[in-house]
């Protein structure tokens, strides 16, 4: 158990060399020169009343609670603690007799204007103003004493309407105290800069942008600014209807690569609220609105909680005990072996589930299926992080961790949109460009983190997709060009044959500004300036997304970051490197756990023989000696009849996976599929068996976030489908003949320890230590490693690598001449699974195709209108959005919907070197529709007949 409210030292925490000794109380504290001395007082346990203070804003000096005296103190009036740096030999008194009949006659001022009504407010019990109240003596009967001041005899701001606007929280402004905490969050903690206080003295108010409710205003809905509220002002709806939690239990977001930390407070064995954690390594108390509110989903009525199976497809679902429905799997599954061979089943992975279900599954996959036939989603996102990184630095995955970027100079963002797909690392991010950082962004979208409020970057390079290569060479060909290059690091750190080869490589003019020109759509000019400040920068990070992933060069553009960074001695320091920004919460982990069909667990090669020992040994099986399948050839096999069943632990292939239609017809042609997950996704209608999974309030183990942070994943509660996931492939892989013995999601872990060299370190004891851990972790890293490649490459010395662009065959011609790229939007999340049963909904329940006006005016398209968008390998309908944040001759839409489906519209084009579809490129053209694509309505019959065929 956690505490329910964390300790709060008043002010912010500084930074100094210098440091100044002082007195509080007659306690002496020695702290960083301008320490406030609410801080000080925290720090040695002396809490000094407050109202508008909070540790993670900037002090303000509002409500004057928070007085202090001092020997020596000139002047009239006595201090604010918060606002007063603890001077030198500073002598202070928190309490005294005139401080506390100021502070009461404070108080009393603000219950003059405050509603009486504490009996039944649904902040009873989780108030700042109570407990100061109740502690100067003001509180009798349960309620805020009558002030002097009272209520009748002046004016008072009572009777307003309550904002119930936002679907997760109400503003009431009858309990407001101005006290600004709420504005200060949104500027400082989320950077949206939503809030002001409107007017000034008696008639400030707190005011949404300009609109009149939160609902219609720039908010986010991240909840920074509910968390701040001393009082029921801006309260959780939740906390309204279920009322104050009183148990908590810490745990880890379902949903981005940032891993956020929450405390998950719950009231009579119910979830209230999820509350980010201020310890939280990733997150440090903030989050986005998917943490933090949409976790409703794992309560929702569509969720299937008992297994089910049938013969065909055709056949309606029935309900069975789990013995029944494992065992029908496994007589499946082996009976299809002994038909077709040990190769014709395999299994994926899931992103989604922690470390120790992943990890399980491609045991099960290596012991009771035999073969390597394992893969995980991503493939399709991160694969080429994975191969590029491992290339080049010696390890598959990101250099830093967050808390980096604050130390960076120059920022680059390629191929990512942070503040919609990461939130709580772009709020993070954009302190530090509001503290003077530069910023280059390489998007062909103008996306939020290129203008913002108090965000402008510097330089944007509006790319034509598919062009990253070509960009990043000439970045690499100024930087040489120019002299730009640290020698000496590279010198000391890196190959030397490769760097002459690659230099010689990178001189060439076909790598020039000039020659980049055509192919990315952006002037030389722009492009020298923005790698010139790239190269010059002390400190230059860069951070990237599936926008350079999701290519046919997406191992290609990895590489050409790292050999830029390598050449412009930007990794291995705080501050630097060349950072993935990674999708689900535990792609990371999944990918670490051994999920690849070429890889065991630690990124080994199958190949390795050494490597296959160890596991050999510890499994008492035979492991093959050979990669197994790529999710795309399992499914290109089940196509050709060679290969017939598939365990797939959530993941919905048929919405996610590139050209629907090649992989409708995959799963339709195997014999045995089996479905885990927490609802009948597009890919369950495929399925034989339904195994019903557990949402991240059941789940006890790890999550592992784009900074290799560990984070623990506790239950809240227990799995409602009776069954943790890992014990549901543990006894499959018994019923198919190979006995696991865990039993417990700890003793999967210790075995994931004893037999990975870079997880020596890690267990369920350490991390509920530590908090969390950054792998490597072992003997020589025995706290993990927040920053890779420090002294030396994991790989030894840095590998450039040669990074020749190749373009897609994916090509715009007179028939096609749009290049459609896709994303994500903020409330819903990959293919909305979770998200599109929350309120989410609110915001956005439709995937809408945004064009630039030039081109929605030639092809006649009108604002909001549905629109046919037709790709070489289908159509499909969506309503369009014009905008001037897309550029001319792009088209941008998000595939959150399973009735919009745009993977429809994708190619089977991928990756080189890893098969990661190139879902950022496909040629299409767009024109005014009246009725949907013959594929959509094809959807929404079977949506409607999927209610008939649950038996
Ligand atoms: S929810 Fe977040 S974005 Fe919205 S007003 Fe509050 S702090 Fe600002
Ligand atoms: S809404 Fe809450 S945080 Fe905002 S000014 Fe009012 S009392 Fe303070
Ligand atoms: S930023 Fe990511 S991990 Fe954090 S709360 Fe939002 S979705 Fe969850
Ligand atoms: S806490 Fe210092 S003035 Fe409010």
């Amino acid at each position: 158990m956690t505490r329910l409210k964390e300790k709060d030292f008043g002010t912010p925490i500084v930074k100094s060399e210098k440091t100044v000794t002082g007195y509080i109380d007659e306690i002496e504290i020695t702290v960083p020169e301008n320490t406030s001395i609410m801080r000080a007082a925290a720090m040695v346990g002396v809490d000094i009343p407050s109202l508008c203070a909070s540790d993670n804003i900037k002090s303000f000096g509002s409500c004057r609670l928070c007085i202090v005296d001092f020997e020596g103190r000139s002047g009239f009036g006595y201090p604010s603690s918060c606002t007063t740096p603890l001077a030198e030999g500073m002598k202070v008194v928190t309490q005294n007799n005139e401080l506390s009949v100021l502070r009461k006659d404070l108080l009393e001022m603000y219950i003059s204007d405050h509603p009486l009504d504490c009996n039944t407010c649904a902040a009873n019990g989780d108030c700042d103003l109570q407990d100061q109240s109740i502690d100067h003596g003001l509180y009798n009967d349960n309620q805020l004493a009558a002030s002097k001041y009272s209520i009748e005899n002046g004016c008072n701001h009572l009777g307003s309407d309550i904002d119930t606007s936002n679907p997760y929280f109400d503003f009431d402004p009858d309990k407001c105290i101005v006290c600004s905490r709420c504005v200060r969050a949104c500027n400082e903690v989320q950077g949206t800069f939503a809030l002001s206080i409107e007017s000034r003295g008696f008639e400030s108010k707190v005011k949404p942008g300009i609109s009149d409710n939160f609902f219609d205003s720039e908010c986010v809905s991240c909840g920074a600014c509910v968390q701040a509220c001393p009082t029921g002002s801006l309260l959780e709806k939740t906390v309204v209807e279920k009322g104050v939690p009183d148990n908590t239990v810490l745990t880890t977001c379902a949903y981005c690569g940032v891993g956020c930390s929450f405390k998950a407070e719950i009231k009579n064995n119910e979830v209230v609220r999820m509350v980010p954690y201020k310890d939280g390594g990733a997150n440090k108390g903030h989050s986005c609105i998917k943490g933090r509110f949409a976790w409703g989903y794992a309560n929702h009525p569509d969720r299937i909680t008992k297994p089910m199976i049938r013969d065909n497809i055709n056949d309606p679902w029935k309900e069975v005990s789990w013995n029944e429905a494992i065992q029908f799997a496994a007589d499946k599954f082996k009976k299809i072996q002994k038909e077709h061979g040990t190769n014709s089943i395999g299994g994926i992975t899931s992103a989604r589930t922690t470390n120790e279900e992943a990890y399980i599954v491609q045991k099960l996959i290596r012991t009771a299926f035999g073969n390597n036939n394992v893969d995980t989603c991503a493939r399709v996102c991160h694969s080429p992080t994975g191969y590029g990184l491992k290339q080049t630095f010696g390890t598959s995955a990101g250099t830093q961790h967050f808390d980096s970027v604050q130390h960076t100079d120059v920022i680059v963002v390629i191929g990512a949109n942070p503040t919609v797909g990461h939130p709580v690392f772009a709020s993070q991010m954009k302190k530090r460009i509001r503290e003077g950082a530069k910023l280059i962004v390489v998007d062909p979208r103008k996306t939020d983190i290129v203008k913002s409020p108090h965000i402008k970057a510097d330089y944007h390079l509006p790319i034509l997709p598919g062009s990253n290569v070509p960009l990043i060479n000439a970045f690499s060909h100024v930087a040489v060009n120019e002299g730009l290059i640290d020698l000496d690091y590279v010198k000391a750190r890196c190959d030397e044959s490769s760097f002459n080869d690659w230099i010689e490589f990178i001189k060439d003019e076909s790598n020039s500004p000039e020659a980049a020109e055509k192919p990315t759509g952006v002037s030389a000019e722009l492009i020298k300036k923005a790698a010139r400040l790239y190269a010059q920068g002390d400190r230059s990070a860069i951070y990237y997304g599936l926008g350079v992933t999701e290519h046919s060069q997406g191992s290609t553009m990895v590489m050409g970051m790292a050999n830029l960074a390598m050449a412009t001695g930007n990794v291995g320091f705080i501050g630097a490197g060349v950072n993935p920004l990674r999708g689900q919460n535990n792609v990371q982990g999944s990918c670490d756990m051994g999920s690849f069909p070429h890889e065991l667990p630690g990124y080994r090669p199958i190949e390795d023989e050494n490597a296959r020992s160890v596991f050999e040994t510890k499994w008492n099986v035979k492991i093959q000696d050979k990669p197994g399948m790529r999710s795309v050839n399992m499914f290109d096999a089940a196509v050709g009849g060679e290969f017939k069943g598939i365990y797939v632990q959530g993941e919905d292939f048929v919405q996610s996976e590139p050209n629907t239609q090649h992989i409708e017809e995959a799963f339709s042609s195997m014999e045995c599929v089996v479905i885990q997950d927490l609802f009948l996704t597009e890919t369950a209608k495929f399925a034989h068996v339904f195994f019903p999974a557990t949402s991240f309030l059941e789940k006890d183990g790890t999550f592992t976030n784009a900074e290799r942070r560990i984070n623990r994943v506790r239950p809240v509660m227990k799995p409602i489908t009776g069954k943790h996931e890992w014990e549901i492939t543990q006894e499959l892989a018994k019923a198919m003949g190979y006995e696991m013995k865990f039993e417990s999601s700890k003793e999967i872990m210790d075995e994931v320890a004893e037999l990975t060299p870079t997880f020596n370190g890690v267990s369920f004891d350490r991390l509920d230590k530590l908090g969390s851990i950054q792998w490597p972790c072992n003997d020589q890293a025995p706290e993990g490693t927040p920053i890779m490649h420090v002294d030396e490459f994991v790989r030894g010395k840095g590998q450039f690598m040669i990074t020749d662009y190749v373009p897609t065959t994916e090509k715009s011609n007179r028939k096609y001449p749009l290049l459609l790229t896709t994303g994500r939007n903020l409330v819903q999340y990959n293919v909305g699974t979770q998200t599109r049963r929350t309120h989410n909904n609110k915001w956005s329940d439709e995937d809408v195709l945004e064009i630039h006006p030039s081109d929605a005016d030639m092809r006649g398209i009108k604002e909001g209108s549905l629109v046919l968008l037709r790709s070489r390998k289908g159509e499909t309908t969506l309503n369009a959005y014009i905008t001037e944040k897309i550029p001319p001759g792009v088209v941008y839409t998000t595939f959150h919907n399973p009735e919009t489906g745009a993977n429809v519209v994708t190619t089977e084009n991928s990756d080189w070197a890893t098969n990661c579809p190139e879902y950022k490129v496909t040629a299409v053209e767009v024109e005014p529709a009246s009725y949907r694509s013959k594929w959509q309505e094809k959807k929404v019959n079977e949506a409607n007949q999927l209610e008939h065929i649950i038996a």
